[in-house]
């Protein structure tokens, strides 16, 4: 893709705090951003342990689930699985959030090679966790503080479970952009749900979630969000039926999975990762990312956590009232995302390069940052008591440990989640905590490349900065893809 880089400041060029400040200043766009790096003898904001359902969580940094497209066939974990999960625990992060994606059940996996929480890989489940808690005690000498959950999924809309060329989608209802923009056909009732075959989706939500107690994870992450089928569900105000139509049918299947598994599995813990906005979906192409055309839609009912009379703006009210009822049934800690990476990479997953099936980012991606700490400001505001994972902070690459303090220390999220950053620098956390600097050529600079790879069949991972994938062929055949592309 011919690169709109240059139109926005480069993070890695502000070369001090106060640029970085006068910046978001210009974008209207501030954010809590402290001095320097503490460590944790300086009394480090991201030091200090919290409760979480319970459980004293040794400090305030926290890995998102990554998936890496790469276990083994049968959803056992691979080398590479392992290697990742390894990674997360010597991050030094004391709440290993998820691990990845799960799939409850095969046809539910959003590529041949996710991971699979279903009886038949019990010993792999057992043998990533025991990874993670190895990395873990390796780096930091104790596991001590330390919370590790699984995350479970149903991939609906995006579903490939056999392909990766081929989706297969199961879906909640026909949106009429999401099935223009990935080729459904919108009188094809085959791939929706039927209310009888929830019921058995339902039933492997919970014995995914026993297999993951009976293992050791301490608790499981009914994920509702990036588009999959839990949060495809939030917005399915079109769904005749019990699990469609107003908030109460709309989250049901979220709440009956949550319900069977606190009275199924009392001892487990339970998280919900929640896309907490969203917008209209994005068109792929190789300029300026513009949204599908959604005059005709309003007011926009196919959104959740979005305003329906300007859905480019998101409207927390729904949201907000979904996670209170959350924590009345008894959900420890809330994960907050937004979007998604297959129609809005760029809300989601902030980046000056865009993947391969995105576009050139429509605004400074820090804006994208801001936005979604900004929500998470909202929702914290809201409801002071539950504990906040947000997400989103990448992008801030040298800053972001500076963000992490500013944005915990006032009050606006409890821990501060690593995505991509865990790719290409996994011991970031540790070094912050233990040396209050970072190693600058390991920090992630969204070059894109551990989603585009995926998105061409190859196993996702960190190839501009992590020697591990620089030396694998690959590499070769990622850098090949993207040379074609820029021909194109
Ligand atoms: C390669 C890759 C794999 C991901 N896999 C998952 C996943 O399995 N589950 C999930 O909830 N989010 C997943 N995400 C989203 C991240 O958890 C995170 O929300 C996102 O990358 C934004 O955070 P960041 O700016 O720190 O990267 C993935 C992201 C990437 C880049
Ligand atoms: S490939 Fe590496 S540098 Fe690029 S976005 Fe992913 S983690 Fe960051």
């Amino acid at each position: 893709m011919p690169s709109e880089a240059d139109k926005y400041p480069k993070v890695a060029q502000l070369k001090s705090v106060d640029s970085l400040r006068a910046r978001l200043a210009e974008l209207n766009a501030t954010l809590p951003l402290d001095d320097a790096i503490e460590t944790a003898a300086d009394g480090s904001p991201l030091a200090q342990p919290i409760e979480v359902g319970g459980f004293r969580v040794g400090n305030r940094w926290c890995i998102h689930p990554m998936e890496g497209w790469d276990a083994n066939r049968d959803g056992s974990p691979s080398d590479y699985t392992l290697r990742r999960w390894r990674n997360f625990g010597r991050s030094g992060a004391k709440l290993i959030w998820g691990g990845e994606a799960a799939a409850v059940q095969p046809s539910g996996r959003a590529n041949p090679n996710q991971t699979l929480a279903t009886p038949e890989n019990k010993r792999g489940l057992a043998e990533l966790l025991e990874e993670c808690r190895a990395g873990h005690r390796e780096q930091t000498g104790t596991l001590d503080g330390l919370l590790v959950g699984l995350q479970l999924t149903h991939s609906g809309r995006f579903c490939k479970p056999a392909d990766h060329a081929k989706w297969a989608p199961k879906i909640a209802y026909h949106h009429p952009l999401l099935d223009e923009k990935f080729k459904i056909d919108p009188a094809d009732a085959t791939c929706v749900w039927t209310d009888d075959e929830l019921e058995v989706l339902i039933d492997d939500y919970v014995a995914a979630a026993r297999l993951a107690y009976d293992v050791g994870y301490q608790f499981v992450d009914v994920k509702a969000c990036h588009g999959y089928l839990l949060h495809e569900f939030l917005s399915s105000r079109t769904r005749p039926g019990k699990f469609g139509g107003d908030l109460d049918g709309r989250s049901r299947v979220l709440f009956t999975v949550i319900d069977r598994i606190r009275s199924e599995i009392p001892g487990l813990m339970i998280g919900v990762r929640l896309s907490v906005f969203d917008t209209i979906p994005y068109r792929t192409s190789r300029e300026v990312g513009q949204p599908m055309e959604y005059q005709q839609l309003l007011p926009y009912g196919f959104g959740f956590g979005v305003d329906e009379c300007d859905p480019m703006k998101f409207d927390l009210s729904e949201p907000i009232e979904l996670m209170r009822r959350l924590v009345a049934h008894g959900v420890a800690i809330i994960n907050l995302t937004c979007g998604s990476p297959y129609y809005v990479p760029h809300i989601q997953r902030p980046a000056i390069f865009p993947p391969s099936d995105g576009y050139q980012p429509p605004e400074d991606p820090l804006v994208s940052v801001w936005r979604q700490m900004e929500s998470v400001r909202q929702c914290k505001a809201a409801l002071p008591h539950l504990p906040l994972v947000g997400s989103g902070y990448s992008y801030l690459q040298d800053y972001l440990p500076h963000a992490a303090q500013g944005a915990v220390r006032s009050g606006w999220v409890d821990f501060v989640g690593l995505g991509r950053m865990v790719l290409s620098y996994p011991e970031l956390p540790h070094d912050c905590l233990a040396e209050g600097k970072l190693k600058r050529k390991l920090v992630c600079r969204t070059f894109s490349d551990c989603t585009t790879a995926p998105r061409h069949g190859l196993i996702s991972g960190c190839y501009p900065l992590d020697e591990y994938y620089k030396r694998l062929p690959e590499r070769e055949q990622l850098t090949a893809i993207k040379q074609k592309l820029n021909e194109e």
